[in-house]
């Protein structure tokens, strides 16, 4: 294995790939418009594409990899992807960031082919709230995947809600108390104005401080539980007083590019070198052409060598921020989405 650093001495550790840029959600942060132009079928990776650039990251330092979308469970046999990528040297863990809308069906068929973590997105426990934010009827499903993953067996549960001022803030308690009643750990994601973000107004951020706060308010004091044992993880976590334990991802008021070790895959074999970056580096072109596995390395370890970007700390210091892609620039390149990139 060898090890590769950027300019900032940051190690390529993790890598998130998503395996599609399609949801059954239209949550308003993320994916508000009423059409969107959908990567090509032809330019999406098969599953031993997939494997096969999994590999070639293992050997380049990456231990941790998180499916992502769009939606993951929309992409069928996803079990069977995990089963390939699991054995993958040098693999350590293998996660996924769902809806769970999909997955009170598919959860034991997920944890028997191998996948080590779920995280769910829920950010309102209220389905009329949802009905009308996320455009959709299905709450019901959602508390039943995460119902199904628990009796699946998987432990180290996330639940990761956006907090949107005007729309669940004043849900930050239920949501904590929801999660810590079923051994779950609830998670606070400020409003970020990533691409596909495009109603972003930094009035609705509700920050670190204020999420914070609030659950100080309910559950006691907080104590910040220390990072030690995962430098590179974007959620500080806290310690209440009376047992729950919460993070906050303070990607809009604190970022933490200094530790970020992530890359990010598209569906369609672009990479990434952050949330914020506009451009990408195709990897489908060269693996379809038949590069070697030491010239696709070769590629992915000049990328991230030369690598500086610190998106969400540049985004931080733009004085009056408004939207980061107007919508011209995301139906002129959909790459620039979230939900391509796969938050
Ligand atoms: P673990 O810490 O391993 O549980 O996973 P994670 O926090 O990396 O993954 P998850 O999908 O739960 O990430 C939660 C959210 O954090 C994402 O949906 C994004 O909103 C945000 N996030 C993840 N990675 C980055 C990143 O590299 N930069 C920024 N700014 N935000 C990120
Ligand atoms: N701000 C913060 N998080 C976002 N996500 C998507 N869009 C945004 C945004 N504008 C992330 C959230 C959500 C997942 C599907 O993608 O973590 O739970
Ligand atoms: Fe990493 Fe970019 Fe996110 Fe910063 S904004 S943490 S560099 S992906």
């Amino acid at each position: 294995m060898t090890r590769v650093l950027d300019r900032l001495k940051r190690p390529l550790g993790a890598l998130r790939i998503s395996v599609t840029d399609r949801c059954n959600l239209r949550c308003g942060y993320c994916m508000p418009e009423d059409e969107y132009t959908w990567l090509p079928r032809a330019s999406l990776l098969s599953f031993e594409e997939i494997v096969r650039l999994t590999r070639v990251f293992a050997r380049l330092g990456v231990a941790k990899i998180r499916l992502t979308g769009g939606e993951p469970l929309l992409r069928r046999d996803l079990d069977q992807l995990i089963a390939m990528i699991k054995p993958i040297p040098g693999v350590r863990e293998v996660a996924l960031t769902t809806n769970a809308l999909l997955l009170a069906d598919r959860a034991e068929r997920l944890k028997r082919a191998g996948l080590d973590r779920i995280t769910v997105s829920l950010d309102t426990l209220q389905p009329d709230r949802m009905a009308v934010f996320a455009k959709s009827t299905h709450h019901g499903d959602v508390i039943a995947g995460i119902d199904a993953a628990i009796a699946a067996g998987f432990t180290r549960l996330k639940v990761n809600s956006v907090v949107v001022r005007g729309y669940n803030d004043d849900e930050i308690v239920a949501l904590a108390a929801f999660a810590h009643g079923r051994g779950i750990e609830p998670r606070y994601i400020e409003y970020m104005d990533v691409g596909g973000a495009t109603r972003w107004r930094s009035d609705d951020v509700v920050s670190r401080e204020e999420i914070v706060a609030a659950l100080e308010h309910h559950f006691g004091p907080a104590v910040p539980i220390s990072r030690d044992d995962d430098p590179h993880a974007p959620a500080e976590r806290f310690r209440f007083a009376d047992g729950v334990v919460a993070g906050v991802i303070a990607s809009t008021t604190a970022p933490f590019c200094r530790d970020c070790d992530r890359a990010r895959v598209t569906a369609d074999g672009t990479m990434f070198l952050c949330l914020y970056a506009d451009q990408g580096i195709d990897l489908r072109e060269p693996l379809r052409a038949g590069a070697s596995d030491d010239a696709l390395a070769a590629l992915i370890a000049h990328a991230w060598e030369g690598r500086t970007d610190r998106g969400a700390e540049t985004r931080l210091a733009v004085g009056d921020r408004g939207v980061l892609v107007p919508l011209q620039g995301l139906r002129a390149d959909p790459r620039r989405e979230m939900h391509v990139r796969g938050g």
